[in-house]
């Protein structure tokens, strides 16, 4: 543990406020003729990200570089019926963004603001580097993929090109996605799914309605597919139907309040180095936490042979993995598996719900 005291924290919160008051920003609001960047949000919304004043100009760089985008003002019509998918990436990528080739980027961030609606989708929204996407919190909008998507997930953290990804997994921060409803109901059962999420520290998806088809043995949608990476946070998600909510592997990753309903299986851990896992409700759930407890499902079976200790030695490659990249022998992977394995259930997890979390 990092020690930690009420007077460090009063210390940090000192120094930040000192460092706020001699900076050279204006902290005072100022009276200004800029307009807000949306006819359309600050008419449908009272929602405050959608109409407050945007007055301040990026920290590094160009002054004319927007920060806040409302996809709206690019062309996206959330009609629930035109193919907003080039309309959202251009409000993404506007201003030179850190995309393919780049890595990391501290100096082009973006608020990308969806107002109300249903943005029909037919390929990934590509998550740039230091993007946040935030949906109107009043009227939360859906983001839906069209019975045609092709591409990974529809929001891609980190897509992959010729099998290498755009970003270092553990280097792939400050990313977060709040307020929306991902709906891949209109896919094949076979296929699709809400967001990849391959992220590190300064990430978080919170107030997210996953919605997948329900039930089915050939259902192979997942609401998070996420392959590693250095950290982050979920809070306040909603996982309906599909295969899996979430098939996840990551480290340091803190999650909340997450509720699975009908799906095959809620979290599938690929792999985990310090997993927590609080207030999970699981309704109507084969298999809840695959593969850390050996868990019967209604049927009193044996949930599978991949929720045994033996089995959680398999490390499995996920169908949408690249088939190149750095990989361990499976020799040490199974002897890595096996220590995060055995590292997770000494220290790190948390278990809310004794209902449905067997330990071994
Ligand atoms: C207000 O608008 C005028 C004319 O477009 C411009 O010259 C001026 O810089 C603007 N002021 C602010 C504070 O943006
Ligand atoms: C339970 O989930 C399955 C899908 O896995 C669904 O078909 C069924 O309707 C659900 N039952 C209830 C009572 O919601
Ligand atoms: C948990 O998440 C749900 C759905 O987002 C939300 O309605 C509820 O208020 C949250 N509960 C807590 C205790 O945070
Ligand atoms: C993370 O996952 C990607 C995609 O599956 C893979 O190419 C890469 O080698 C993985 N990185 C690590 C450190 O395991």
């Amino acid at each position: 543990m990092v020690p930690f005291s009420a007077a460090a924290l009063f210390v940090t919160l000192r120094v930040l406020l000192l460092s706020v008051s001699t900076s050279p920003v204006e902290a005072v609001p100022m009276t200004s003729n800029v307009t807000t960047h949306s006819k359309v949000a600050s008419t449908s919304s009272s929602y405050w990200v959608a109409n407050i004043q945007r007055q301040g100009t990026v920290a590094f760089g160009d002054a004319s570089y927007k920060v806040f985008r409302n996809v709206q003002d690019y062309g996206a019509t959330g009609d629930g019926t035109t193919d907003d998918t080039a309309a959202i990436n251009s409000a993404i990528t506007d201003g030179n963004r850190c995309g393919l080739g780049c890595d990391s980027s501290t100096v082009t961030p973006a608020i990308v603001y969806f107002p109300p609606g249903t943005y029909l989708v037919s390929a990934p929204i590509i998550q740039s580097y230091y993007s946040q996407f935030i949906g109107d919190a009043v009227t939360i909008p859906t983001i839906k993929a069209s019975a045609s998507f092709t591409g990974i997930a529809v929001i891609d953290s980190d897509p992959y090109t010729k099998g290498a990804n755009w970003y270092t997994n553990q280097n792939n921060f400050y990313r977060q996605v709040r307020n929306f409803v991902i709906d891949i109901t209109s896919m094949p059962a076979t296929t699709g799914a809400c967001i990849h999420w391959q992220v590190a520290q300064a990430t978080s998806l919170q107030n997210i309605v996953f919605e997948m088809v329900q039930g089915g043995t050939d259902n192979h949608q997942e609401g998070i597919f996420m392959d590693n990476g250095s950290g982050g946070f979920y809070s306040d998600l909603v996982f309906n139907g599909g295969n899996y909510g979430m098939f996840v592997g990551n480290q340091q990753f803190t999650t909340r309040n997450l509720t699975f309903n009908n799906c095959n299986t809620a979290v599938y851990m690929n792999w985990n180095w310090v997993w927590n896992l609080k207030s999970i409700t699981v309704n109507n759930v084969s298999f809840p936490v695959l593969p850390f407890s050996s868990y019967s499902n209604s049927c009193g079976r044996e949930a599978d042979s991949r929720a045994s200790a033996r089995g959680w030695r398999k490390y499995v490659k996920h169908p949408n993995q690249p088939d190149r990249g750095l990989r361990p022998s499976p020799r040490q992977q199974v002897r890595r598996n096996a220590k995060r394995y055995h590292h997770s259930l000494q220290h790190d997890w948390q278990y809310s719900d004794h209902r449905q979390h067997a330990r071994h």
